[in-house]
């Protein structure tokens, strides 16, 4: 028997001019074509003399089950769907079908994935060049999602300055998951955000809508719309959406001098090799900063501010700056309580709390790390203590930090007492519980 084959055809956006070549051989080689009854019309053209299996849109499984058995037959099948099959599309359900009924790659029915242009570029091509930086895609389609998984995925888009497309993002019965998008990108962007609201591209009843992310939720949002929406750096012009590549960041106009510090064809002066020595120069530059207000600047974790500190030297200084991690948490605690008076900081959500103690109120009980006295009474999650630091601000401030896995504060003692003996006592234990180093302040 003629082995059969499964072909997975995205036709892209749905208009003939932007279907692939190699689409459209796969559908013409096929002897079968399954596909959802509205995906069979923008191929129809293609389809004289196939056997045609149309399916409804709640039918995905059955598509797939149904490509399988046809395939077994030793039948070509080609499954079409809208854009690129592997975004949102039918070749993962058809895969696990496959594999549930214990097809190996290999097999007798082969499957080849033919790549389409996915809605995302195809509705970006009509409004400018909103996707040339880092973007992602999110799905509001709640069907197969819970919705806590998306708010999360929203939010730590949003967060991160992603240029965002949202697929599914409203039909007759799911209205509401646009506005509460809207809700928590507006967290974390400008009202002004540009936003493209894109319907049908590419087919018959195409419309486009330039508007504000305050505006979007309001807006003919529909099945067949993808959603645009900017970063902090998109800006509209003309009515076209753009975003910035970044050679603002290196070259004084997009064709002029490289700026001074940069170099073409480098990595740019705030990148992985660069931006910690920036971080020491802006600590140089601005000596009166706390490092919350720097960690707030760079908007990375506590710890990498840290460790900016940490591999500062002689001629490029972190300021008044010193840190070094210390090697064992539980021996930093013992050495803590020699120095003397000190003060424990622990900040939850907006909230400081800093309370006076004395190295006899720490008391590590087996997970819990106990700070009491007749005054107060905390219990610290010593468990989520994943490295310690100490950190030393000109003869100023003396602290030792317990920063968690994700590099972020979990609380902060330091020295009240700055007289010559504990400070002293400070730099002993310094030098115990790490490789000895240079101070990098006078
Ligand atoms: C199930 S997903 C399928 C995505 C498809 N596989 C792709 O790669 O574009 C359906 C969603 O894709 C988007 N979409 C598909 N075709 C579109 C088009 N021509 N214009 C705008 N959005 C489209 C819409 O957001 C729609 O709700």
């Amino acid at each position: 028997m003629k082995k059969g084959k499964i072909l997975l055809v995205g036709f892209g956006p749905g208009s003939k001019e932007d279907m692939t070549y190699r689409a459209r051989e796969a559908i013409a080689s096929a002897d079968v074509v399954i596909g959802y009854t509205t995906y069979i019309k923008l191929v129809e053209d293609l389809l004289d003399g196939k056997e045609v299996i149309r399916k409804g849109m709640t039918e995905e499984i059955d598509r797939c089950v149904e490509a399988y058995e046809q395939a077994k037959l030793g039948k070509v099948v080609a499954m079409v769907s809208s854009g690129d099959i592997g975004i949102y599309g039918m070749a993962g359900p058809t895969y696990e079908v496959l594999f549930q009924s214990g097809w190996r790659p290999g097999d007798d029915i082969e499957v080849e994935i033919v790549t389409g242009s996915t809605a995302l570029s195809a509705c970006a091509s009509l409004v400018g060049a909103p996707l040339t930086h880092d973007f992602c895609s999110i799905s509001l389609s709640d069907l197969l999602t819970p919705w806590p998984v998306i708010a999360n995925r929203l939010t730590a888009a949003a967060r991160a300055d992603f240029v965002v497309a949202l697929y599914n993002p409203k039909s007759g019965r799911r209205t509401k998951q646009i506005v509460e998008a809207q809700r928590i990108l507006l967290q974390h962007r400008k009202p002004d955000t540009p936003v493209a609201i894109v319907k049908s591209a590419y087919r018959k009843s195409q419309s486009i809508r330039m508007v504000r992310l305050d505006e979007m939720a309001d807006c003919d949002i529909g099945m067949l719309s993808t959603v645009l929406i900017g970063n902090s750096s998109t800006f509209l012009r003309d009515n076209l959406m753009i975003t910035p590549r970044g050679y603002a960041n290196k070259y004084d106009s997009l064709t002029g001098e490289t700026r001074e510090g940069e170099r073409a064809g480098r990595s740019l002066g705030m990148g992985l090799l660069g931006w910690k020595s920036y971080v020491r120069s802006y600590l140089r530059e601005f000596p009166d900063y706390s490092l919350q207000a720097v960690v707030r600047y760079f908007d990375m974790p506590f710890e990498e501010i840290l460790l900016a500190i940490s591999d500062a030297s002689a001629d490029d200084t972190a300021g008044e700056f010193s840190a070094m991690c210390a090697v064992d948490a539980s021996q930093l605690l013992s050495e803590v309580k020699n120095w003397g008076r000190l003060r424990a900081v622990v900040r939850s959500g907006n909230a400081v709390s800093e309370m006076m103690l004395g190295g006899a109120d720490l008391a590590l009980c087996g997970d819990r790390l106990k700070v009491e006295n007749e005054h107060f009474h905390l219990h610290v999650d010593w468990s989520r203590v994943a490295r310690t630091w100490l950190v030393m601000r000109a003869d100023k401030n003396y602290g030792a930090y317990f920063i968690d896995s994700n590099g972020e504060v979990v609380f902060k003692l330091s020295l009240v007492t700055k007289d010559g003996a504990s400070a002293q006592r400070y730099k002993q234990s310094w030098q115990l519980l790490g490789e000895p180093q240079e101070m990098n302040h006078e």
